[in-house]
């Protein structure tokens, strides 16, 4: 097999039932390939955060299983993951000192943990906001730090659970903007959200899952062609949209 056809990793046949008999997967079956910039979309309650959270290792899945093969591309297999709720992954008490909380048990010289701080902190325009307290950071700048610390552990392969929730206008465009930064860096990325229309011109590939199964899998430039009334059976909003009107303001 040629690495070139391997894939970094594979989600093998993940099915979840929660105790109280909730299944929130059913077969998801998918693989991501080195520089994959994929789109994971689906409506609320669909089994996007279920499925992070088992790649993540958070929850076990039912049946089925995470192949990481990250090691036979000499690419650090430790998975970056940026949780919705940046607050519950933000443990320092400022950008600096969160990130360092990473960087401890790395064994790194004084002057390199120094310069990876100061490299990730302006990559994620947080320079200015090294030593402030990071509780009272915006929720954008929460969400740029929690990028900030998977960037700080050399992370090649990056998972965001709505990377949009709640941000405003220039929010939203910052994060898209360290997106593109990311993506030309040429991080391996999975980003699962409703916010298509955010983040599908960054993308290669889309998955989109309906109340817990896959239900598409292709391209983009495929998706790209799909009629308004297939994105309405999705269950998502039609991503060219154009607002001519106040009527057209009223999804
Ligand atoms: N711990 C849990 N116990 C029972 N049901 C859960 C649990 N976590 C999530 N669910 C259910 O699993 C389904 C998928 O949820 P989730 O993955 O959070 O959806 P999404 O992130 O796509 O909005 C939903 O029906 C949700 O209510
Ligand atoms: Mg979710």
């Amino acid at each position: 097999m040629n690495i070139k056809d391997k894939p970094i990793l594979k989600i093998e046949n993940i099915s979840k039932t929660f105790q109280n008999g909730t299944q929130a997967l059913q077969n998801i079956d998918f693989e991501i390939f080195k520089n994959d910039f994929i789109l994971i979309a689906g409506s609320n309650g669909s089994g996007k955060t279920a499925l992070m959270n088992i790649i993540a290792n958070l929850e076990k899945p039912s049946t089925g299983k995470i192949i990481n093969n990250a090691k036979d591309f000499n690419i650090n297999p430790h998975i970056g993951f940026i949780f919705q709720d940046a607050d519950s992954q933000i443990l320092g008490e400022t950008p600096e000192e969160d990130i360092l909380f990473g960087l401890k048990n790395l064994n790194y010289k004084k002057e390199k943990i120094k310069e990876i701080t100061n490299n990730v902190l302006k990559f994620c325009e947080l320079e200015n906001k090294k030593h402030f307290p990071a509780r009272l950071m915006s929720g954008g700048e929460k969400r740029r730090l929690a990028i900030a610390s998977m960037l700080a552990l050399d992370c090649e392969i990056l998972i965001f659970d709505e990377p949009f929730a709640n941000l405003d206008w220039k929010g939203v465009k910052l994060v898209t903007s360290l997106l593109k930064k990311l993506k030309e860096e040429g991080k391996t990325i999975l980003i699962l959200t409703h916010e298509v229309e955010k983040v599908l011109a960054l993308t290669n590939r889309v998955i989109v899952i309906k109340n817990g199964r896959l239900i598409l899998d292709d391209s983009t430039n495929e998706i790209i062609k799909l009629e308004k009334s297939k994105w309405k059976e999705l269950e998502l909003h039609y991503p060219l949209t154009e607002y001519k009107t106040l009527d057209d303001l009223i999804w």
